[in-house]
């Protein structure tokens, strides 16, 4: 069993699509463990993204991420981190495959919809940032 974190970012939420991820993480058969709406604030967003600090996008992405409220969402299951990596699709929605939430909604970069942890340690760590108080189950 693996879990890993989910972020909806603003234009996600801002288009009403909560509903049509959770329902796909749901259909997938695995277990939403942790949910939350709220506006994040800057200085998380900066821990999130630490290891781009350097990069010409920090910026834009951490001003991205707090343009409005976001969704997190812990998420359980066999092989969970490549799962919703996968049902994610490419960062670059250009080239996220069709069936992929990126695929189906997303166009640009700067607005792809979601984040989702890279592999099983960014997970835990990204985990302790947007669920500090630990998860329900
Ligand atoms: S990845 O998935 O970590 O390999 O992606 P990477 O290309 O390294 O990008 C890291 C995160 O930065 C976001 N990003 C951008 N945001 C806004 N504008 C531009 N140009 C841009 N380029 C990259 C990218 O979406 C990754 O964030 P997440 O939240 O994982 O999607």
């Amino acid at each position: 069993m693996e879990t890993t974190l989910v972020l909806i970012k603003p234009g996600g939420v801002e288009r009403n699509l909560i509903g049509e991820i959770t329902r796909r993480i749901e259909a997938r058969n695995l277990q939403i463990v942790g949910m939350k709406l709220f506006a994040a604030d800057r200085a998380r967003v900066e821990e999130h993204y630490s290891e781009h600090r350097e990069r010409p996008f920090f910026k834009d992405v951490c001003d991205y991420l707090t343009s409005g409220p976001i969704v997190a969402i812990a998420v359980r299951g066999t092989n969970a981190v490549k799962a919703i990596r996968t049902m994610m699709g490419a960062t670059n929605p250009l080239e996220a495959t069709p069936g992929t939430i990126r695929g189906d909604f997303a166009l640009t970069i700067d607005d792809n919809l979601t984040h989702s942890s890279s592999d099983a340690e960014a997970a835990e760590r990204e985990l302790s940032i947007w669920f500090p108080e630990g998860l329900a189950k």
